[in-house]
């Protein structure tokens, strides 16, 4: 019989996801489990792309955009690994790089597409056997937002109550909707999500009724996915970007991800369906830029308008994607 050598090696290209119902905040820190349930939709245009290599020379080193991470970030890649390594019994060294064609850490949700890359990539590198929640509840362990990523269209990330039931699942494969993405400030944000979530849970008043008005939005969205209703997943995501922003505008960091340009857009987004019957919805993570969720006649006219306002200093244009693939 020929004996195969398995190549041990993945590059993996998972999309960044855009949440229509907001994960914000943990009942368990150490292994990711949220507060409430979570819907997002996958952002073709936004990709993190990371090839890893098992190897027996190899440091578990990471070059993130063409620079070797360190400190809290390269941390976080650790903690992916040792879980995976405890697992899965394969404890190879491996050596990852991988590459985002968007700003990071920039509130466009990096994190995202860059854990649920890596966590798919150590899955398929290693030749194992896994599935797609082995590679959701792995990610999730590297960022929250990331338990969703593997899937195309639309996620359900359920809550749980422990590292195995804390998964997300595919609702809804992808349709027509149309994201657009107004960048205001291509910096890293001044606090990390982890860290703004985590001083929410006790300094904001609002912490706790945000969760609920979450929990009491689940059903409604997933019947506006179903249904292919705009109207209602609009309004719910707008809703839901208000009440995300009102626990972190309390948490005693100031404001600490909007910009004026960020309040003037959502100005502008309002105006779009009050005086000129476009209908668009804003949504905003933890970062200054605003996402524009309308339907695909509505791309053109919209951009024409952001073009004129000036505040954009660029725009990215977004179908629905295909959430973690093999290439
Ligand atoms: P964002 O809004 O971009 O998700 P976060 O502060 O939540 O911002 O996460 C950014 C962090 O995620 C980065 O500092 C880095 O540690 C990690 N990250 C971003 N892209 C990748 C990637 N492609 N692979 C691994 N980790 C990544
Ligand atoms: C506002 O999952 O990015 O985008 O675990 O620190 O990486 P970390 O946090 P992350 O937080 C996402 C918060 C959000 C809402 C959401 O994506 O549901």
């Amino acid at each position: 019989m020929k004996n195969y050598k398995l190549a041990l090696k993945a590059t993996i290209r998972a999309n960044s996801n855009l949440a229509l119902i907001k994960y914000w905040g943990n009942k368990d820190p150490y292994w990711n489990i949220p507060t409430n349930d979570s819907i997002s939709v996958s952002l073709d245009a936004l990709k993190s792309t990371t090839k890893l290599e098992f190897g027996d020379d190899y440091k578990d080193d990471f070059i993130l955009n063409d620079k070797l991470l360190t400190g809290e970030g390269k941390d976080r890649i650790d903690f992916v690994l040792a879980k995976f390594r405890e697992f899965s019994r394969f404890d190879t060294p491996i050596h990852a790089e991988s590459e985002n064609n968007f700003p990071t850490a920039a509130g466009i949700a990096s994190s995202a597409s860059g854990f649920g890359a890596l966590a798919h990539a150590l899955y398929e590198a290693s030749g194992l056997a896994y599935t797609n929640d082995d590679v959701s509840r792995l990610a999730r362990l590297g960022s929250g937002s990331a338990a969703r990523t593997i899937h195309p269209g639309y996620a359900h990330w359920f809550a749980g109550e422990n590292h195995e039931t804390s998964y997300a699942k595919q609702i809804k494969p992808p349709d027509d909707l149309k994201i657009i993405v107004a960048i205001t400030e291509k910096s890293a944000k001044p606090v990390s999500s982890f860290e703004a979530m985590e001083l929410s849970k006790t300094q904001s008043p609002f912490f706790v009724e945000k969760a609920i008005q979450s929990k009491d939005n689940i059903e409604p969205m997933l019947t506006a996915l179903k249904e292919n209703d705009f109207s209602t997943l609009g309004q719910i995501a707008q809703k839901e970007a208000n009440n995300l922003h009102a626990v972190i505008n309390t948490t005693g960091l100031g404001i600490p991800y909007w910009n004026a340009r960020t309040l003037e857009l959502m100005q502008f987004v309002n105006a779009l369906r009050e005086n000129e019957n476009i209908e668009a919805y804003y949504t905003i993570d933890a970062g200054p830029q605003v996402k524009i969720l309308c339907k695909p006649e509505s791309v053109k006219p919209i951009v024409n308008r952001l073009q004129n306002l000036e505040v954009a200093q660029d725009i990215i244009l977004s179908g629905v994607g295909n959430g973690s693939q093999v290439m």
